[in-house]
């Protein structure tokens, strides 16, 4: 099959990946000329595992290329829309790149035959039917349905498991606009081993909201018990490994700590609630899980202020990113720890395997250390922030380059044969 990405996010551009090791041809379509070239050139724009191999065997076999503009794409069966769906400050979702790439896509079709339009982006339910589709049929003088189709693709990648996720997916949901539109799609993905699911285009668009917003309220939940666990001295992981063997329950997902960050579960769930308040049903539970976890990373602070000072003290922050295996630092619990900190005037020595420059561009003058070491040593406290598992090596030795002797972890990452005296947020 043909297919075009428009939009090289790791959304975009590891499905355009992944569909091209498959087989397909594929044109990456990016206005930023930048991205363009870094993918031509094989450099994924962004760290996502496994990509950059992927990407240069299929750039190698000539099953995937990239361009700036929407004319290199000769023909195509599959149309993807990948762009990004930013938050405006009011919660709700800046549309403008699904806009223009609709736009696009309507010029596309005037001189082009039949193809299907995938929507990939996360949008609220009905954006397809009551915007993309309207655009697409206005500027292309065609119609839905009949001269091109429509499905809702909504995607589940984790960032960093990316690939893994599109290989591997727990279920394919393909919301469609009529039987011929779902019918391609289905066929795409006729290889892929899991539960395939068709509906309308709303109810898929809404099974993506439903299921981010759901995981963001299993962290909310278990940040909430273990912030009961910490005060009756419980570890709120025996609690979880007892819940999650219920199967009703699942032990995933149930990891308690300084809260969720990354570029989805807030602007997911964000947009949900404030449709919600649109329709009048405004829903408590989505933002009692916004509420819990805004408050969840300045825990920590306030569990370090209990033991000692820190007024002007040096503090060393082991982690930064949203998550490991990852350089995001977008909505990363560590920023609004690190602004904390810094209003108590301490001096903060961090350190991060892979999210130091993207952290640097937040705040340019923190002490940015090479190793765990560097930012260890002569501090006079240490909070970790993120799982990295190279922290799971930490030992006594090299925290007694630190000056005072408190150390705290965010994520439960150290080993307790190895480190001997610390604590964690919530156990
Ligand atoms: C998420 C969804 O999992 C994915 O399906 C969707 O497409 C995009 O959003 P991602 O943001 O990459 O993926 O990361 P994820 O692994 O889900 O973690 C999100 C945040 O929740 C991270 O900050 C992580 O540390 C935190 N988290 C996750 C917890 O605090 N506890 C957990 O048990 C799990």
């Amino acid at each position: 099959m043909k297919i075009a990405v428009v939009g090289s996010g790791y959304v975009g551009l590891c499905s355009a990946a992944g569909f091209a090791s498959l087989g397909h041809d594929v044109v990456c379509v990016d206005m930023d000329k930048d991205k363009v070239d870094k993918i031509n050139r094989g450099e994924p724009p962004m760290y996502e595992e496994g990509l950059s191999e992927l990407l240069s065997e299929t750039l190698k076999n000539k099953k995937i290329c990239a361009s700036a503009g929407m004319e290199s794409i000769k023909s195509a069966d599959f149309i993807f829309i990948t762009v990004g769906t930013p938050s405006k400050p009011d919660g709700n979702l800046d549309l403008g790149y699904v806009q223009k790439a609709s736009e696009d896509v309507g010029n596309f079709l005037k001189i082009r035959g039949y193809c299907t339009i995938v929507v990939k982006s996360t949008v609220l339910p009905g954006t397809a039917e009551n915007s993309i589709i309207p655009t697409v049929e206005r500027i292309s003088g065609k119609k839905a349905g009949k001269d091109f189709g429509v499905c809702s693709n909504p995607e589940f990648f984790r960032e960093g498991k990316a690939l893994e996720d599109f290989f591997k997916p727990d279920r394919i949901i393909i919301g469609q606009y009529d039987d011929k539109s779902g019918d391609m799609l289905a066929k795409l993905y006729s290889s892929f081993q899991c539960p395939l699911k068709r509906t309308d285009l709303k109810t898929a668009e809404l099974i993506k909201y439903a299921s981010n917003a759901f995981l963001a309220m299993k962290i909310s939940f278990i940040n909430e018990i273990g912030n009961i666990c910490k005060n009756l001295g419980i570890d709120v992981y025996e609690v979880a490994e007892g819940m999650g063997l219920d199967r009703r329950i699942g032990g995933r997902f149930l990891q308690a700590g300084i809260g969720f960050g990354g570029s989805c579960f807030g602007k997911d769930v964000s947009a949900l609630l404030h449709k919600s308040q649109e329709l009048n049903s405004r829903s408590q539970i989505l933002e009692a899980v916004l509420s819990v976890n805004s408050k969840q990373p300045t825990r920590i602070v306030l569990l370090l202020k209990e033991k000692m000072d820190i007024r002007n003290k040096a503090i060393a922050l082991l982690g930064l990113s949203f998550k490991e295996d990852t350089d995001d630092v977008r909505d990363a619990p560590s920023i609004a720890i690190i602004s904390e900190l810094l209003k108590h005037g301490c001096t903060i020595n961090c350190y991060d395997p892979r999210a130091a420059e993207n952290m640097r561009k937040i705040f340019p003058s923190l002490n940015y250390g090479s190793s765990a070491l560097e930012a260890l040593n002569s501090a006079d406290a240490c909070l970790i922030l993120t799982g990295w598992k190279e922290f799971n090596n930490l030992s006594d030795k090299d925290f007694s380059v630190m000056k005072g002797k408190v150390i705290i972890e965010g994520r439960k990452i150290l080993d307790r044969n190895k480190v001997s005296n610390y604590e964690g947020i919530c156990w």
